[in-house]
């Protein structure tokens, strides 16, 4: 005899105990209600108290009001409690519901050393109490919209039929070469030098060279000694690599759409949580984000990008001739207001700036690639069209001084059934600063880890 499970999940009874508050709030008036989270702050009046309790699912929590003071005096900030009690409709125009309370149970009580007063901190304070950064607000937003643009992101993929990977983090190869890969001991244990991934796209080529369109989305490590505001040595990813891509413009539009479906789906699912950043972190959020999904990404080559700097009547620290790398100053430079005012592709960089994996243009001085830069931050997307043509591949290997034996798997997927591809990495953190209007990396991951910095 077989035995199947519950047939139907829809009449399964619910998985778990409580409701959500976000759930409740959006319930028609009942008694018999419990909810259960962290008291966020008390306000105790002499007939009547008022409490507002938060358990992650929504910005501003539920109201609750206690009409006798020893239940009252139960709740302190902080401690996780229970509530039961009948849910009105709340007179008030700040909350849709609000919770009367009948009984109390604390489950975790809080004593006063709790770090957490209502009042506003700074966000380096909340960085120093990392493990309770998303029991206020802003922490609390930023893992909502974390969410909601992971999930955007890859619902923009699963529709336009790619397919999910896994690439390993554990890797022989250098992918950017650049050399800022964290060595993995024990050095003996794979017989040969192991790194923790810097991108998974080379490993993504495998994939596409067979599945045609595929993404992979999760952590690379990069031992980079920058302390900036855009660097981790921890961060995530989201990488797509695609068969069959003819040339860099098709490359662009999927990046483009790939970003502002994004933008959309988040808008659409934390609404609440983009007008807070936009009142008390950025003003001009709410507007700019509006303004990126309803206009195309600006189009430029690094040559057009050169002479812009050069005309612009501002005065850069590092060169601007052609063949110089684009610094964080001319990147923000280009997407800022005084420029193009919106996100901006800068197209085929000089060959030497790039790496070697990167597709030759007929003029041999440049690559088909592309980085998308955007307001206030600079670099946010990189990618490329691929070199997919063995022996221009091979001599570019070579030229980068890269051991052609350790990459003749690379190299194979040129020789049997090459096929024209390319693909792009997001820096998820970054993509989360626009989102946010936040401008450190560090407030966008719940648990950073930059030089210096491992703590948890
Ligand atoms: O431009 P990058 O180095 O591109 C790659 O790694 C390609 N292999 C991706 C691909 O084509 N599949 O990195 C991609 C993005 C950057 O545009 C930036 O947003 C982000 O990753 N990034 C970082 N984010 C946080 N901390 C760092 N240290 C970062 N380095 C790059």
């Amino acid at each position: 005899m077989f035995r199947f499970g519950r047939r139907a999940y829809s009449t399964a009874k619910p998985l778990f105990p409580t409701k959500t508050i976000r759930s409740l709030l959006s319930d028609s008036p009942q008694s018999n209600v419990t909810l259960r989270g962290w008291v966020r702050s008390v306000r105790q009046q002499k007939q009547l108290s008022f409490a507002t309790i938060n358990d992650g699912s929504t910005l501003k929590g539920i109201q609750v009001i206690l009409n006798d003071a020893a239940s009252a005096s139960r709740l302190s900030t902080g401690a996780c409690v229970e509530l039961h009690g009948r849910l009105t409709d709340s007179p008030g125009k700040e909350q849709q519901k609000e919770l009367q309370v009948d009984s109390v149970k604390v489950l975790g009580e809080c004593d006063s050393t709790y770090p957490l007063q209502k009042k506003r901190h700074t966000l380096e304070f909340m960085r120093t109490i990392n493990h309770l950064r998303s029991r206020a607000n802003t922490g609390s937003a930023v893992l909502r919209i974390r969410h909601a643009a992971g999930e955007g992101l890859q619902k923009f993929y699963s529709d336009q039929e790619f397919i999910q990977v896994n690439t390993p983090l554990l890797t022989s190869s250098d992918c950017e070469g650049g050399g800022e890969v964290f060595n993995v001991a024990p050095s003996d244990f794979f017989k040969k030098p192991v790194y923790l991934t810097v991108s998974g796209q080379l490993h993504a080529e495998i994939m596409a060279t067979s599945m045609g369109r595929v993404y992979t989305f999760g952590p690379v490590f990069r031992a980079e000694e920058s302390m900036t505001s855009r660097h981790l040595a921890e961060f995530w990813m989201a990488e797509a690599e695609m068969a069959f891509i003819d040339e860099l413009d098709q490359l662009l539009d999927v990046t483009e759409a790939s970003i502002q479906q994004t933008t959309l789906h988040v808008m659409d699912k934390c609404l609440d949580d983009l007008t807070f950043f936009n009142q008390w972190v950025d003003k001009r959020l709410l507007d700019r984000l509006r303004t990126s999904v309803d206009k195309p990404f600006v189009r430029m080559t690094y040559t057009e990008a050169i002479d812009t700097l050069q005309r612009s009547k501002k005065t850069f620290q590092f060169p601007t001739t052609w063949g110089s790398s684009l610094q964080s100053e001319h990147e923000r430079y280009l997407a800022s207001d005084d420029c193009c005012g919106r996100p901006v592709f800068v197209t085929d960089y000089p060959k030497e700036l790039k790496p070697f994996y990167m597709r030759e243009n007929p003029d041999g001085k440049t690559v088909g690639c592309f980085d998308l830069l955007i307001p206030g931050i600079g670099e946010l997307v990189g990618g490329s069209m691929r070199e997919d043509r063995y022996d221009v591949l091979q001599q570019k290997m070579k030229a980068a001084n890269m051991n052609c034996e350790d990459y003749q798997w690379y190299l194979d997927l040129r020789k049997y059934g090459s096929a024209p591809h390319g693909g792009y990495g997001i820096g998820f953190e970054r993509l989360m600063l626009w989102l946010t209007g936040l401008d450190n990396v560090r407030e966008v991951v719940p648990i950073p880890r930059w030089v210096g910095h491992c703590k948890y």
